[in-house]
């Protein structure tokens, strides 16, 4: 949701900026654009369309500047447009800023500066920041900065640079990431560590409501707070021999289940060993119920998670779209907890959900993948999903990662409840040979892609799927319609479609059933029986020597046996393989889906 990378140093500004920005292309690829300062000369450029396409040229430019912002953008007000596109600046050239997130009062802010006279060149509510600096600045660039921001409502992370107060980068942030690398003699801002990973490990996490200087030898403000370590490898933020991150990411999953359960289980015991749930231990075994709240994928996971601690540690629990939660009038109290689960961390429905809880005094987890963001410093405690950078746009080992970790989170719940040892134990056993089946899984790939290709020519799908493998129907069909964005995709419960959407079902419209040997595996055949009787082709995830579904449908793709509540975990994979094979038939590009952008730090 649009990336801001900034360096001040003695190295040329502008071959930094544009490797930073390209490893925050994920966040927004629709236009990009830079500014570096060099005493009086400046360097401003704005293009739309990706940083990657444009980055050979931009490495051509020789700008002596060791100063310098830039941003690459997911458009949210005004179209992509190179006038829209960041770095924004105000009426005499003087103060140029890029931005990241929303200012809510942006309309009522610029038309009071209209009035007193600033000349607006762009559409975006970014370009406001820069008039209102404009205006309280007397050259002092922290001190306009902070009058500024009074003004401003909304989230936002900026990076400002003065022409009249140079050699510094001003800072803010509420709402949106914003770090500070540290180096000798130099300093390196981003949205996020991959931007920054290759120059230095050393980070400090900006706080909201907090305004930095950065200075070629010194920072300001920041002074107090403790250095943080970048605790991953370069090469994690690299494809190595894939050619999409996308396919890197879910030929990972199996690794990622691993990581999750890598010391995590006390298997004589029968027990989940989660330390970063030890602090709240004692608070919840006393909790007795469950709000579990993500966006996108995410909640999919709280919902197979919702399933888990219901069945298996009696804890009534409900998922919630996190940008609802907030908004509603959920009934809490003080035996309620909630579970954000985020890849990134900084999703803003998810945050303010988790905002909303902590004002109600609500005991808050999370479930999160990058340490150190937003989410897993503002819950009370929580559990890392250690399944690495994700840089693909679509989530995919985060997912099955969330899985794993709720199952684990399940036996540890559980255990604190009715569960016994020899539940625990068989859920945990189970558990250690997932990382093996899903191998299994992938080494189907040829098949699933021939399979892909078979089926790229229909333009409408139907996923189906009933209980665990519920959600996983919701997360097949997003991800499809997401990456492979050609075609439409839709995702139900296995009981659900002929209580209206069987009236879509016909020889051109397949289904993607997902029908593991489980407790509801006669009541999806019912559901297969159905689209079929209106010819409608199937293709089924169907568990390793059934042959009944075979003979029913076209298609098959087979999983491991496993428990019931462990089916999602694999049950995905091949989902998450058809769309990303699909959309590459498609000719598309799976790492970089058309309007969207990961991490959604905007309301
Ligand atoms: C879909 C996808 C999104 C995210 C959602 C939440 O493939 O990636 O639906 O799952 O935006 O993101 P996080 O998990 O970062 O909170």
């Amino acid at each position: 949701m649009c990336g801001i990378v900034g360096y001040i140093g003695k190295k040329p500004a502008l071959p930094i900026l544009v490797s930073g920005l390209k490893r925050l292309e994920y966040r927004g690829y629709d236009s990009f654009g830079f500014f570096a300062l060099d005493k009086n000369e400046h360097f401003l450029l704005k293009k739309v369309g990706k940083i990657s396409e444009w980055e050979k040229n931009l490495l051509d430019i020789s700008f002596a500047g060791n100063l310098g912002i830039g941003h690459t953008r997911w458009a949210t007000t005004g179209a992509v447009t190179q006038a829209n596109a960041h770095p924004h600046f105000d009426c005499h050239n003087n103060i140029f800023l890029v931005h990241n997130g929303i200012m809510e009062n942006y309309e009522q802010v610029k038309n009071k500066l209209i009035k007193e006279g600033h000349n607006f060149l762009s559409e975006t509510d970014t370009e406001v920041f820069c008039h209102l600096i404009e205006k309280y600045f007397q050259g002092n660039l922290e001190e306009a900065v902070k009058q500024a921001l009074r003004e401003v409502r909304g989230n936002y992370g900026i990076a400002v640079i003065s022409k009249k107060d140079p050699n510094k980068i001003v800072l803010a942030k509420f709402g949106a990431p914003l770090l500070v690398g540290v180096s000798k003699d130099e300093y390196f801002v981003a949205s996020d560590p991959s931007a920054m990973v290759s120059y230095t490990r050393q980070i400090i996490n900006l706080d909201d409501n907090e305004v930095a200087v950065i200075s070629p030898d010194n920072h300001f403000l920041l002074k107090e707070k403790p250095l943080e370590q970048i605790d991953w490898e370069i090469q994690e933020a690299e494809k190595n021999d894939y050619s999409h991150f996308m396919l890197k990411e879910i030929f990972e999953e199996p690794d990622v289940i691993q990581e999750a359960i890598r010391g995590r289980m006390e298997l004589d015991k029968g027990i989940a060993r989660l330390g970063g749930l030890e602090q709240a231990r004692e608070r919840l075994s006393k909790i007795e119920n469950f709000i579990l709240l993500g966006c996108g994928t995410a909640r999919y996971a709280a919902m197979t998670g919702e399933c888990m601690f219901e069945e298996y540690a009696q804890l009534p629990t409900k998922t919630e779209i996190a940008s609802e939660f907030r908004y509603r009038k959920p009934v809490l109290n003080k035996n309620t907890a909630i579970l954000a689960v985020s890849q990134s961390g900084e999703t803003a429905d998810t945050l303010e959900a988790v905002k909303e809880a902590k004002r109600k005094g609500i005991l808050a987890l999370g479930l999160v993948n990058m340490v150190g963001s937003s989410i897993s410093r503002e819950t009370d405690a929580g559990v890392y999903n250690r399944a690495g950078v994700e840089i693909g746009v679509a989530a995919t080992k985060s997912f099955v990662s969330q899985l794993s970790i709720l199952a684990l989170m399940t036996v540890y719940l559980g255990r604190q409840r009715e569960m016994s040892m020899v539940t625990g134990r068989r859920i945990l056993e189970e558990m250690k040979k997932l990382p093996d089946f899903a191998r299994k899984i992938l080494s189907q790939a040829d098949y699933i892609k021939e399979l892909a290709k078979k089926y790229s020519n229909y333009r409408n799908f139907y996923f189906l799927g009933r209980k665990y493998n519920y959600p996983i129907a919701l997360e097949g069909a997003l991800k499809l319609k997401e990456i492979a964005w050609k075609v439409h995709a839709e995702g139900n419960a296995g009981g659900e479609i002929k209580h209206g959407s069987l009236a879509l079902i016909d020889e051109s419209f397949p289904t993607l059933c997902i029908c593991p040997t489980d407790s509801v595996y006669d009541k999806m055949k019912n559901a297969i029986g159905e689209v079929k009787s209106r010819k409608g082709k199937i293709l089924a995830v169907v568990t390793e020597g059934n042959e009944e579904i075979k003979n029913m449908v076209e298609d098959v793709i087979y999983i491991p046996k496993t428990l019931e509540m462990l089916t999602p975990i694999l049950s995905v994979i091949p989902l998450h393989l058809f769309s990303a094979y699909l959309a590459l038939e498609l000719g598309l590009d799976i790492d970089k889906p058309r309007n969207l952008a990961k991490s959604v730090t905007v309301e």
